[in-house]
């Protein structure tokens, strides 16, 4: 009897917290925004994506049609129809904006997903701070950034997580859930909570640079760089060795390019300037100088390898 109490109460607080994120609006739509955005409306929260004009935000709405195609086509093999109004169901979740300001006036959740720049997001908080309701939850996808730096742009820190998802986001099971010191113990299990609701497994980590999985990840990409500017191995045999000898799904230069190699620059910039004695986090030559070609990874069509 204890025991079904318990777990009623437990139930209906539960029930109660995802109630509370019945909207989030998500900015930035790019890989991850989009994905972001893709997962939440499928859990049958109401999601609006912003981002900087319509040509991207057609972009990103293209880009969500195709993944949710992909997992109709399966989910649905049997019934096409079935597929269509899935489809159809969660792309009606989504509205487009380039208007955050207004997108964040009446919203549960925020989830922040533009470039990996501390200034840019410390700006955008700052002005989405001003006019989101107090009860607003915010976090941020940073890769690499400590939640607390880009927090302290607001008078919200009790109210501001991290939510780290990976890339491909409909695909990747995980999700990183951050709280700094302020976070309060109602928003950290709200975003459990989120977490849950969208079909992610959480683990937690310290507000640490990289959290757990890019801590440990980008030192080995960066390591793989470092290996080909020393001609030790061409990325193609680097990338054949790690799928074949430590069955990891894609080879380092692979999974750069899927990042994107802006991405994994600005993070080793950051790391670099504020670690500057940690020699895994030293910046790479190859990868600016492709970054300052404009080559960064399978998102323009060239970057490690051609696409
Ligand atoms: N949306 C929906 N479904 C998708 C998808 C997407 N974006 N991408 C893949 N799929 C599904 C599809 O069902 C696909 O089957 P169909 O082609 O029949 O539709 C199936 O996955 C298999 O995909 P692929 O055949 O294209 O390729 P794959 O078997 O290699 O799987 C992958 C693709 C899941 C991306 C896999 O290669 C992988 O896990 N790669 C490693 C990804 C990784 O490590 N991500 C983390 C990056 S680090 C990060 O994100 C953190 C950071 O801060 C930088
Ligand atoms: P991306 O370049 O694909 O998309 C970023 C989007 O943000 C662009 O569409 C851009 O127009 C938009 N944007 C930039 N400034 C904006 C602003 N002020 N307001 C509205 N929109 C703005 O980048 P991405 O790969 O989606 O990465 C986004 C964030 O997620 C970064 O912080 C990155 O470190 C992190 N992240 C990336 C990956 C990855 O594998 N690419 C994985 C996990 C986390």
């Amino acid at each position: 009897m204890a025991f079904a109490q318990c777990m009623t109460k437990r139930m209906l607080s539960s029930t109660a917290v995802r109630k509370a994120i019945k909207d989030v609006t998500v900015i930035g739509g790019g890989l991850m925004g989009s994905g972001i955005a893709q997962v939440t409306a499928s859990a049958g929260i109401n999601v609006t994506l912003v981002d900087m004009n319509d040509e991207i935000l057609n972009k990103s709405s293209a880009s969500i049609k195709k993944s949710l195609d992909r997992v109709a086509k399966k989910k649905f093999s049997d019934n096409p129809q079935g597929g269509e109004s899935f489809v159809s169901d969660i792309v009606g979740r989504i509205k487009y904006s380039s208007d955050a300001l207004e997108s964040v006036k009446s919203t549960d959740l925020v989830v922040e997903a533009i470039v990996e720049n501390l200034d840019v997001k410390q700006k955008l908080f700052a002005s989405l701070d001003k006019v989101a309701p107090r009860e607003t939850i915010f976090t941020s996808n940073t890769s690499s950034i400590p939640i607390k730096d880009i927090a302290k742009a607001t008078q919200r820190l009790d109210r501001f997580g991290g939510l780290h998802f990976f890339n491909p986001v409909p695909m990747m099971k995980l999700l990183e859930v951050i709280r700094i010191p302020e976070t309060t113990d109602e928003t950290f299990n709200a975003l459990l909570e989120y977490g849950a609701a969208v079909g992610k497994t959480t683990v937690n980590c310290k507000d640490t640079p990289g959290f757990i999985v890019n801590r440990l990840l980008v030192p080995y990409v960066a390591e793989a760089v470092r290996m080909l500017e020393r001609g030790d191995a061409s990325a193609k045999d680097i990338d054949t060795a790690m799928k074949l000898g430590a069955s990891y799904p894609m080879g380092p230069f692979e999974l750069s390019d899927y990042i994107g190699l802006d991405t994994m620059k600005f993070i080793l910039d950051g790391w670099s300037k504020n670690y500057p004695d940690i020699e895994l986090f030293r910046p790479s030559e190859l990868l600016n100088k492709l970054v300052a070609e404009g080559h960064l990874g399978r998102k323009t069509g060239k970057g490690f390898y051609e696409y």
